[in-house]
């Protein structure tokens, strides 16, 4: 596995691939069966897989997709994805699995796809590595990506609060993740040029510590940026038993 560093890069986004760089092949062996038994994460992506679909499909890409578990269940749920990681060890392991799919080395700072040409994004427990601060940054990254009215999902563990650790999957590592407040992070991808439309709150399963939450957002057109309530959510709201 080539060792892609390159010398305009933060210090953070570096720890964050020398870790997951050494925890590749632990992670995922550890989560690559884990859909099977969470059922809310796979009905998320089965909302989000059918929303895609029933507005006529298109490019998806997994950003931060580690192991693949999440694309090749998104490919199954007849999407066309790809993914990207930060770590190419990460990703060394995503093409060994599931040789099918599309996987690339790269980072949610600075996404190679060129402006609107995504119908979907995917960011499962990603952005928890981007300092809170960056973070409009890479929304505002999300949206140049995604064409008008393309979706973005992002799941992420609950709270205000900076983790670090210095042991994970059985190795030594050193490594900072973000709990982070959903209404804090609609706000931004409502600024960035969102719609969120499903805010979805669930308990702990052993062994998480804190509720988990997930959120799907599309992307505004030009027009509804113009009148932000214009949009498909509020049109859906709008029925009589609503
Ligand atoms: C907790 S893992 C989740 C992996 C996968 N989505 C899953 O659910 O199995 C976080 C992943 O995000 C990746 N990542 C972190 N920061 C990233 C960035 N700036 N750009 C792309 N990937 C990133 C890490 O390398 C790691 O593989």
């Amino acid at each position: 596995v080539a060792i892609v560093r390159r010398v305009d890069e933060p210090d953070w986004l570096i720890e964050t691939r020398t870790a997951y760089d050494t925890v590749a092949q632990s992670y995922a062996e550890m989560l690559r069966d884990a859909l099977a038994t969470s059922p809310w994460d796979r009905a998320m992506l089965a909302g989000f897989a059918e929303s895609i679909t029933t507005a006529g499909g298109g490019a998806v890409v997994e950003v931060g997709c580690g192991p693949g578990r999440v694309s090749a269940h998104l490919h199954d749920l007849g999407l066309d994805v790809r993914g990207v990681d930060l770590s190419p060890a990460m990703i060394a392991s995503a093409r060994a699995a599931y040789p099918h799919l599309g996987f690339d080395v790269g980072s949610m700072t600075g996404m190679k796809a060129d402006p609107a040409s995504l119908a979907g994004l995917v960011a499962w427990y990603s952005i928890i590595h981007i300092p809170p601060p960056r973070q409009p940054e890479v929304f505002a990254e999300f949206a140049r990506v995604l064409r008008p009215g393309g979706l973005l999902l992002l799941a992420f563990q609950v709270g205000d609060e900076r983790r670090h650790i210095t042991e994970g999957y059985g190795h030594p590592v050193t490594l900072s993740s973000y709990r982070l407040p959903p209404e804090r992070i609609a706000d931004q991808l409502t600024a960035a040029g969102f719609t969120v439309e499903v805010r979805t709150l669930r308990e702990p399963v052993d062994p998480e510590k804190v509720p988990q939450a997930y959120l799907l957002a599309q992307r505004r057109t030009s027009e509804d940026l113009r009148h932000p309530s214009a949009t498909i959510g509020c049109a859906i709201g709008d029925g009589p038993l609503t």
